[in-house]
């Protein structure tokens, strides 16, 4: 367990709802600040609005059950989800078969209210349950000369119409540095809006960085490899002139067919006005100094 912080609220604190769940967004945000700043002021985090089931659950963007946006709520029911293991090997103490089963009742669960970046400009808020990845990298014991980290989706032609097609080089591939793997913000989701998460949102378990453009949060995890160099990508195998490693939120560098500088959220109906587009997805304060000295035009 990584135990960085101890929540000291009780269920006598939770009054209405929509007050629950910001203060919840205040918790994370606390968290962050203290286990990542050690000694800089936490800040209250503006609230946050969660976006509807329907709407998190009906347009999505998974591969592997094709390249429309409705393609996965309609196709992804097929997947088979339990049994489910993660292998985790490479530059580990402890590699091998970890089953989701024992991995869970080893780890703190908990809510996080994120904000979502996809890199056409929408945006949404969403109410994730799961445990941070640094508490599963310290069960699998990262060695000393780890500096990366690989991340590999299932590739089960028989459930997943979508890898018929060679549209990305399966299985889908992303990566994070270490540093970056093991900031508290990083969750590896189970559920989301307190319900085991959907098949088309990437069940039974995917990743989170939300600081970090959505395609980074690579669905139905099978394989974590610790390694000594950069990992490959899928988006950045794809297009590497548009995709690059690090593919932070960042307003002030163009994808090279849109501006990223605004997005409009989802549900905000089709004239909602665009706003602008913060930071680091507005996690500025938590994760900057992660890229400190980084030219972040070059590094994109
Ligand atoms: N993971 C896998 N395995 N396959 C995918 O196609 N799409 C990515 C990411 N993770 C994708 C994936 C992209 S482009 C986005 S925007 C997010 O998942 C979408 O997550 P959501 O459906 O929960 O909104």
């Amino acid at each position: 367990m990584a135990g960085r912080w101890t929540n000291t609220l009780t269920r006598a604190d939770v009054t209405p709802e929509r007050l629950y769940l910001n203060r919840r967004q205040i918790i994370a945000g606390l968290a962050a600040g203290a286990a990542f700043g050690g000694g800089t002021q936490a800040r209250a985090q503006e609230a946050l609005e969660p976006n509807s089931w329907e709407e998190i659950t009906s347009y999505n963007n998974y591969y592997e059950f094709g390249t429309g946006k409705d393609d996965p709520a309609r196709l992804a029911g097929q997947l088979t989800t339990e049994p489910w293991s993660i292998e985790i090997d490479g530059l580990v103490e402890r590699p091998g078969t970890y089953a989701l089963s024992d991995i869970l009742p080893q780890m703190t669960l908990e809510e996080r209210i994120y904000r979502f970046r996809c890199v056409e400009a929408w945006s949404m808020v969403v109410p994730w349950q799961g445990f941070e990845l640094a508490d599963l990298l310290d069960l699998a014991g990262v060695a000393p000369e780890a500096s990366h980290v690989a991340f590999e989706t299932l590739l089960r032609p028989e459930e997943m119409p979508g890898v018929a097609r060679p549209v990305l080089d399966w299985p889908y591939v992303e990566g994070l540095r270490l540093d970056e793997a093991r900031h508290p913000l990083t969750l590896m989701a189970t559920g989301i809006y307190n319900r085991p998460i959907p098949n088309q949102n990437g069940a039974p378990i995917r990743l989170v960085v939300p600081w970090k453009y959505g395609f980074k949060s690579i669905k139905s995890v099978v394989r974590i490899t610790l390694t000594d160099s950069e990992p490959p990508t899928s988006w950045n195998k794809a297009n590497a002139r548009e995709y690059g490693f690090y593919s932070n939120v960042n307003p002030e560098v163009d994808h090279p067919r849109w501006s990223q500088a605004t997005e409009r959220e989802i549900g905000g109906g089709l004239f909602s006005k665009r706003k602008p587009t913060l930071m680091f997805n507005g996690y500025e304060e938590e994760v900057a100094s992660l890229y400190a000295g980084m030219d972040l035009t070059e590094n994109f």
